[in-house]
């Protein structure tokens, strides 16, 4: 199946020999079935398929590497307290935060559970959304994380909208264990489980004070490597103690949040494969004033992206227009950079920048076609991107 999409004003893609932002005026793209196959002034193949761009500019559809869907219920009563003086971390220690998502999804049947994720996940696509990674990480016992995980999967099937699944079992400690006793449940039972049923393809643990140490980590990690999952880190997002320094040591392929990463932490990523994903819309959300500084992070030559951490607790921003507005607003970031890291370099973070990230021959036809004149609107318009989009073409279908 060929299908041409012409009259586009601009193409905006990642050009990687260049390391610089590519705009190419007047091409038109040729797609067969979900790849792209070619994009040059004038495409003379034949076909009856073709959409037209009606002078509007096209970029990539955007890679969310960061987000915790699966939930069950919602957690507006910590905004509340928050307003009234809470913070994060005391509301955690009154029995709220993770774990009272915990108490809900434990409760939730799976049906239930996919319907509510379903109802979660579906809107990034209007937000121009094509590949999405998604945690567990609310279940916390074996059987509620091989739930989670079912889930992303039907999810995943049904919808035309990339779905990357990892186990986030480390997310918290359950109430009716001390910590050692469940490190020693994920490493013997659940990842064992859950890699031999193929549920996930990346494994993730919030390493932070309060949650799970290095060394802890360190173990879950190793453990998830050795089973076969790339391991990801929640890491310097409230206290600094490492984190980082670990991401790299266990070669994980992005260390996320790191709003309170230091001068040591960024030489440790800025030499290493791992990518330094930023997430502003928590920061945003929880109130707080100290946004990660992708500047820095950038000028100490660590590959940057950018995500939403969609969740019930500490974001709920799907837009990823929104976190570029964030991004560009308050760290730091020019315009280049965020576009690339919402497509090229958090495909890296993905595993998967050898096929999605850019409009390049031999990618996947991951296509959004926009109501503007520039990319510079992008941001600008940045609640606004669903009105603003006129087309998402997913794996070269229009899916909105
Ligand atoms: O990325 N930091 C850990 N996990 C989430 C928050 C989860 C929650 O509060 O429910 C995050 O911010
Ligand atoms: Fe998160």
């Amino acid at each position: 199946m060929l299908k041409k999409v012409v009259n586009i004003s601009k193409i905006y893609t990642w050009e990687t020999s260049k390391n610089s932002l590519e705009v190419k005026k007047n091409h038109e793209i040729l797609i067969k079935n979900d790849k792209i196959i070619k994009i040059s002034k004038k495409i003379d193949d034949f076909t009856n398929d073709t959409i037209d761009a009606k002078q509007c500019i096209v970029t990539p559809g955007f890679i969310d590497s960061h987000t915790h869907p699966i939930f069950f219920g919602n957690r507006s009563d910590e905004f509340h307290k928050r307003l009234n003086g809470f913070s994060y971390e005391k509301i955690k220690k009154t029995g709220g935060g993770i774990l009272s998502s915990i108490k809900k999804l434990r409760r939730a049947s799976f049906e239930e559970l996919y319907l509510n994720s379903l109802k979660n996940i579906k809107p990034f696509i209007k937000y121009g959304t094509t590949t999405l990674e998604a945690k567990s990480g609310y279940g916390l016992t074996l059987e509620d994380e091989i739930k989670s995980l079912e889930v992303i999967k039907k999810i995943n099937n049904e919808l035309e909208l990339d779905i990357l699944p990892t186990f986030l079992g480390a997310h918290a400690v359950p109430q009716e264990l001390k910590t050692s006793e469940y490190v020693e449940k994920i490493c013997n039972d659940m990842i064992p489980e859950i890699a031999e049923k193929k549920l996930a393809i990346f494994c993730d643990v919030f390493c932070e004070d309060g949650y799970f140490n290095i060394d802890e980590s360190r173990k879950i990690l190793n453990t998830a490597k050795s089973y076969g999952l790339i391991p990801r880190v929640h890491a310097d997002e409230f206290k600094y103690f490492g984190a980082s320094e670990l991401a790299v040591e266990v070669s994980a392929i992005s260390a996320d949040h790191l709003m309170v990463i230091n001068e040591d932490g960024i030489r440790a990523l800025s030499n290493s494969n791992t990518v330094a994903t930023l997430l502003p819309g928590t920061t945003f959300f929880l109130n707080k004033d100290k946004y990660a500084n992708g500047r820095k992070l950038i000028d100490g030559g660590c590959s940057v992206a950018l995500a939403t951490d969609f969740n019930p607790g500490t974001c709920t921003i799907r837009s990823m227009p929104n976190i570029i507005f964030l991004a560009m607003q308050n760290c730091g970031m020019s315009l280049a950079e965020s576009f690339l890291a919402v497509t090229y370099n958090a495909a890296k973070s993905l595993n998967i920048s050898h096929m999605s990230g850019l409009i390049n021959e031999g990618y996947n036809a991951d296509i959004l076609i926009w109501d503007l004149e520039d990319l510079k609107e992008i941001p600008y318009w940045y609640d606004s991107a669903d009105t603003k989009i006129f087309k998402v073409i997913k794996n070269g279908n229009e899916v909105n």
